[in-house]
């Protein structure tokens, strides 16, 4: 397989456990096994001696309860639309390796997590990009996707809330969205994997299970339950492609990590609490950094994220931002994601769902680094 170095992830690579002050992560503060534990009322791996974790291989779709209580996450699916993955990312690679061929024109909205067009065009597929604009708050133009659609595609690829720059998707737009896939006979690929973080109560993007049962959504316990490192994720979609990627994943990790399956399902049950400790970690940061955005408004701007805990912040300094993302963490320990990394210039994303402190240092340093560069 011929693929691009996943920019992001080689820059992760390098500085991401030795930073002192990462403000890159797109995850919320990861829990403890303990604290986990604790919020769930029980520790799941050692509670219950009538049915010991077992350390074996598990049923390859993943286990039938996660799977029923993922399916429940969205009205009106079951079980057998649900296939349990190693992270968003092994469903979002089964999807794209299992349903496309060289010369199939796949839509992918850009800029984006670079899995979204990078994997795709591996596969031979002809990519088109459908920008998202500043000026439009980083929100889709669905009369832009109607022109590109006429061409013919077999996928649409969307992500929302956006990463790397927070916007949502109102549900006129993904109705919009999934009419427009189904009328085309497109697969529409939603990478939904930052839901379930809004920053207000007034945003909330909708899953495209809502609108149409052709569409597969992505989601993950990485971002919005702050379990990334049990590496579960999920795709819930039409039987028909459940079936295909179940059926590919029997070459790539043939079932997801068993221990970590009970943890996602510990989490998922007590989804409420672990939501509500996420979130307000997320609004409390958000605020921190929105503050800062306007203090600091000679040096940055920025389209306020609306959900999730990444912000695609603009500086005004007349320099490339790899180049200004690595004189800040090997001379100040801060690290953010250069726009390169997301192959716009100009720009950083700043991850804000961590620790506190390290937020307001890590922004701190980075304003007194930009305003040298001035
Ligand atoms: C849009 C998007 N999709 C998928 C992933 C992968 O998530 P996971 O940790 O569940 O594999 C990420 C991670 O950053 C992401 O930003």
């Amino acid at each position: 397989m011929r693929i691009e170095p996943f920019s992001i992830e080689r820059w992760f690579g390098r500085y991401e456990f030795t930073a002192r002050y990462n403000i890159a992560e797109s995850c919320v503060k990861p829990f403890t096994l303990s604290e986990l534990a604790e919020l769930c009322g029980t520790d799941v791996l050692h509670a219950d001696a009538a049915r010991p974790v077992g350390l074996g291989y598990t049923d390859s779709r993943g286990i039938p309860e996660l799977r029923e209580e993922i399916a429940r996450l969205y009205p009106g699916r079951g079980p057998e639309n649900v296939l349990v993955t190693t992270g968003a990312i092994e469903a979002n690679f089964l999807v794209f390796a299992a349903l496309l061929g060289p010369g199939d024109v796949v839509i992918s909205e850009f800029p984006a997590y670079q899995q979204l067009y990078e994997v795709p065009r591996s596969q031979g597929a002809e990519v088109k990009l459908w920008r998202l604009a500043a000026e439009k708050g980083f929100r889709p133009d669905i009369s832009e996707l109607e022109g590109f659609v006429t061409q013919g595609a077999r996928m649409i690829v969307i992500n929302h809330p956006h990463n790397p720059t927070g916007a949502p998707i109102d549900a006129g737009s993904m109705a919009a969205v999934c009419e427009i896939a189904e009328q085309r006979g497109a697969v529409l690929l939603s990478d939904e994997v930052y839901r379930g973080l809004s920053l207000s109560d007034a945003v909330a993007s909708p899953s495209a299970q809502r609108f149409s049962d052709d569409a597969v959504s992505v989601g993950s316990m990485s971002k919005a339950y702050g379990l990334s490192g049990l590496r579960i994720g999920w795709m819930v979609g039409p039987e028909e492609i459940i079936e295909k990627c179940w059926a590919l994943r029997d070459y790539t990790s043939i079932c997801p990590a068993g221990p970590s399956q009970l943890l996602a399902l510990a989490a998922l049950r007590d989804s409420e609490k672990v939501l509500a400790r996420n979130r307000s970690i997320a609004r409390k940061n958000f605020a921190i950094l929105d503050e800062w955005v306007r203090t600091n408004s000679h040096l940055v701007s920025y389209v306020a994220p609306r959900e999730g805990v990444v912000a695609f912040v603009k500086y005004a300094a007349d320099a490339p931002s790899f180049e200004v993302a690595t004189e800040l963490v090997t001379h100040d320990g801060v690290l953010v994601v250069p726009g390169a990394c997301f192959e716009v210039e100009g720009y950083f994303r700043i991850g804000f769902g961590g620790d506190t402190a390290t937020l307001e240092t890590g922004l701190d340093l980075l304003a007194k680094r930009l305003a040298a560069r001035m």
